[in-house]
């Protein structure tokens, strides 16, 4: 004990890294009841507050609280009577603790493959799924075409595969997109991405899916913030861009999911360019967000499914974020989201938790105008759904989510999305007829 007290201490005081968050916390606040959860969200919009996780009623959401904002904000939950604790008691020393899982992690990597293989023990860093779309690429040219349509507001790659057996040609297949890492800081999101272009192409076990649809990966939609979040700011969110107002420079960067022009700039976002969930100068002001519009577009009439993949929460969410009302797409939205978590649910560990479904304003009472799966569906994607990948339940450990659950959740994902893949293939060929 004295060693690893000791130990620690030396890490901490060498480490300069996160010194940013030296006194802030992290709260699980949990409302049981539709009028708590609404309280909530109306102390979520006076102190500007920043969940990592939103609390739905009866599962619990957490928020980052820097040092200045502890006091009140617990105040006002004990006032309002809304359960809470403290979830992580030291932000920067968390971090710090899973920066040393991570380099172990890397190091246990290196010792057993020569880095060569994906990890799927630790988190994927810019460099290392670069590197992995450019080698898939390679390896299976008949299938796999490795696109970079533009690069990032600082010029890195914004790369992704168009995975088919017939090279897009054949018209009468339908589409499949999945994206992720459009919020930087969900860095549990990219893997599973990456872990869908690994069954689809070097690990078959589901030959019928490459038989019948077309697929576009594009596992980082936002590098910069990626990369940002890497190496300076664990909690970045945002892009990287500078050029949106006259502060932006001093405040960089738009919140990619506010960016999209549906409802742009109305609900759940800020025109501050120092908020977390600013929505930009003007619609599409980001080139990453016009990538995934521009990927959108290309193959719309033939794009049975949009996947956006975020963290955390457990749940996967549908239209109409800004509003509440349900789409006219909404039986089917709502059975295949639910075919999606049954399958999810049933690889899952028995301390995750279980997957919620439903549109997104009703499960987290909360809107948002902006977001890349509102859009997609207001342009005519008949199923679009964000998907809040597990974490921060109790169990797993580690400020996000623990390096050694990525591959469960990579694997329990990727049954989700088989079976959302094939549901959304029977309905685009008018097999299921509800
Ligand atoms: C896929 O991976 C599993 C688990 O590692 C392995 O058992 C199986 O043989 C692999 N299948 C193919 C077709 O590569
Ligand atoms: C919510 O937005 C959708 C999509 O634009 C629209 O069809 C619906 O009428 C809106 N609902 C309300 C109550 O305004
Ligand atoms: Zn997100």
């Amino acid at each position: 004990m004295r060693i690893f007290v000791v130990t620690f201490l030396f890490f901490s005081a060498v480490s300069a890294k996160h010194e940013q968050y030296a006194g802030w916390k992290s709260y699980y606040v949990g409302p049981s009841t539709t009028a708590e959860l609404k309280l909530v969200g109306v102390l979520k919009a006076q102190y500007d507050l920043d969940f990592i996780s939103n609390p739905a009623v009866g599962r619990e959401g957490v928020v980052v609280l820097s040092p200045d904002l502890q006091e009140p904000v617990t105040k006002a939950l004990n006032d309002a009577g809304i359960s809470h604790r403290v979830h992580v008691e030291d932000l920067k020393t968390a971090f710090d603790v899973d920066d040393e899982n991570i380099e172990r992690q890397a190091r246990v990597t290196l010792a057993r493959n020569g880095g060569k293989r994906m990890p799927y023990d630790n988190y994927q860093e810019i460099e290392v799924i670069d590197n992995y779309l450019e080698e898939i690429a390679e390896k299976y040219p008949e299938t796999v075409t490795l696109v970079n349509p533009a690069n990032s507001y600082e010029g890195r790659p914004i790369q992704y595969l168009k995975i088919s057996t017939t090279n897009f040609e054949d018209e009468s297949k339908p589409v499949i997109f999945i994206d992720g890492g459009i919020h930087s800081r969900e860095w549990i999101s990219p893997p599973t991405v990456t872990w869908a272009i690994h069954k689809l192409v070097e690990n078959v076990t589901e030959p019928d899916l490459l038989e019948k649809f077309d697929f576009i990966l594009l596992p980082v939609v936002n590098p910069d913030g990626y990369k940002f979040s890497f190496t300076t700011t664990r909690l970045w969110r945002k892009t990287r861009s500078t050029d949106q107002s006259q502060i932006s420079p001093m405040c960089p960067g738009v919140d990619g999911n506010r960016n999209f022009d549906f409802f742009w700039n109305t609900v759940g976002t800020s025109s501050i360019a120092c908020a977390d969930n600013y929505g930009g100068s003007r619609a599409f002001s980001e080139i990453e967000t016009r990538v995934v519009r521009d990927i959108l577009h290309e193959h719309l009439e033939r794009t049975a499914l949009y996947l956006t993949m975020h963290s955390f929460g457990s749940m996967i969410l549908y239209a109409w974020g800004h509003n509440g009302t349900l789409s006219n797409n909404a039986l089917n939205l709502h059975m295949v989201g639910v075919g999606m978590a049954e399958a999810i649910d049933e690889l899952s560990l028995p301390h995750f938790p279980r997957y919620r479904v439903g549109n997104s304003f009703l499960v987290l009472n909360y809107g948002a105008s902006g977001a890349s799966e509102d859009y997609a569906h207001a342009i005519g994607i008949p199923l679009a759904y964000t998907y809040e990948l597990p974490g921060l339940s109790i169990g797993l450990q580690g400020f996000i989510l623990d390096p050694r659950y990525i591959e469960q959740v990579c694997k329990e994902t990727w049954e989700g999305l088989v079976a959302g893949i094939r549901m959304a293939g029977e309905l685009y060929d008018g097999v299921i007829d509800p």
